[in-house]
């Protein structure tokens, strides 16, 4: 694509001459706007950028490995790559809290206080970057997806605490799919690329209730089994957001010749263009069976599996 074979190259020009010989710092959160803006920096200015991506363990299954194969020291982007496991740290954090805002209100201020330390260790940079798209900058809440995610972040207080001179946005004129082309260019996954969006507070916000590393397991669990299912029945592109969240409900079973006292997973896939309505998708019945059967058979701790056919409003697209 020509036009951004053009925004790459002039953008890392840019980027070069205001950075100079200068330090960046970056929060990658695995995101395809953070992920995008890493390999642009790091195309333009290599090791002078240092990427912090803070695993909270509210990331789906294998995430974390994920995001480290394409940034890390054996993946093809030239930088410096932190990443902090700070799972032990969240959860302690959220143990006994089970008011949705206020889960979002700890995932976020955990979030600042790590990457704050990890700044602390770095020391001074000239410039911190951030990620931010069009749409985020025209504060109409009808820029669509990314507005609606933006306004939804925890993160607003981030420039406070880091030792900075400016902050420096090279995807700040592109909407979203230009942001993707951006990442294509530069060698970004396309699983990277076309992800489809995931909540700051990750599956803290899909777990209804008290967040534990047990539950994390079994919505991690189900929800791979899920988006495997999907894929393989082509509806991946299709379906703009999938996932599956853990409710608070036990409910009574029976496994062979045992009765069981588990918990029902919920499955949700929507589609909408703006994420401000939004209607359940129709999924083909055979689908959705093989995805229950497959979770209950092996995710242990659930002999339940409903589907969401919630539209937005009145339900939203999370759950919590
Ligand atoms: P809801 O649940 O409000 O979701 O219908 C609309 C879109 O926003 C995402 N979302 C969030 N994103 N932090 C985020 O970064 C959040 O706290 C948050 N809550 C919802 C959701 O995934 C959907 O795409």
């Amino acid at each position: 694509d020509w036009r951004m074979d053009s925004f790459v190259e002039s953008s890392v020009k840019a980027i070069r001459e205001k950075v100079g010989d200068g330090k960046v710092l970056l929060a990658l959160s695995g995101g395809v706007d953070s992920s995008v803006a890493a390999g642009l920096l790091s195309r333009a200015i290599g090791k002078q950028l240092t990427c912090v991506f803070v695993d909270h363990g509210l990331l789906r299954k294998n995430e974390g490995d994920e995001v480290e194969a394409v940034f890390g020291p054996q993946g093809q982007f030239d930088l410096n790559f932190i990443r902090v496991n700070a799972q032990e740290r969240y959860y302690n954090k959220l143990a006994g809290v089970t008011e949705p805002e206020q889960k979002r209100k700890i995932i976020g201020e955990e979030f600042i206080r790590v990457f704050e330390e990890e700044a602390k260790k770095i020391g001074a940079v000239d410039f911190l970057a951030q990620g931010t798209i069009y749409p985020d900058v025209v504060e109409s809440g009808l820029g669509g997806e990314s507005a609606v995610i933006k306004s939804h972040h925890n993160v607003g207080g981030l420039p406070d605490f880091v030792d900075f001179k400016e902050i420096i946005e090279p995807l700040r004129d592109l909407f979203k799919d230009e942001v993707r082309k951006a990442g294509l260019e530069l060698g970004i996954p396309r699983e990277l690329v076309f992800r489809q969006p995931f909540p700051g507070p990750g599956l803290g916000i899909r777990i209804i209730g008290e967040v534990t590393a047990e539950k994390v397991r079994i919505v991690q669990d189900a929800d791979y089994i899920y988006r495997e299912e999907i894929a393989k029945a082509g509806l991946d592109q299709e379906i703009n957001q999938y996932f599956a969240a853990l409710t608070n409900m036990r409910s009574v079973g029976v496994m062979g010749d045992e009765r069981t006292y588990d918990y029902a997973v919920a499955l949700r896939a929507v589609k909408t263009i703006d994420f401000m309505t939004a209607e359940a998708a129709e999924i083909p019945w055979e689908v959705l069976q093989t995805v229950m059967s497959r979770i209950i058979n092996e995710v242990k701790g659930v002999n339940r599996v409903f589907y969401d056919l919630t539209s937005k409003p009145p339900g939203t697209i999370e759950f919590e």
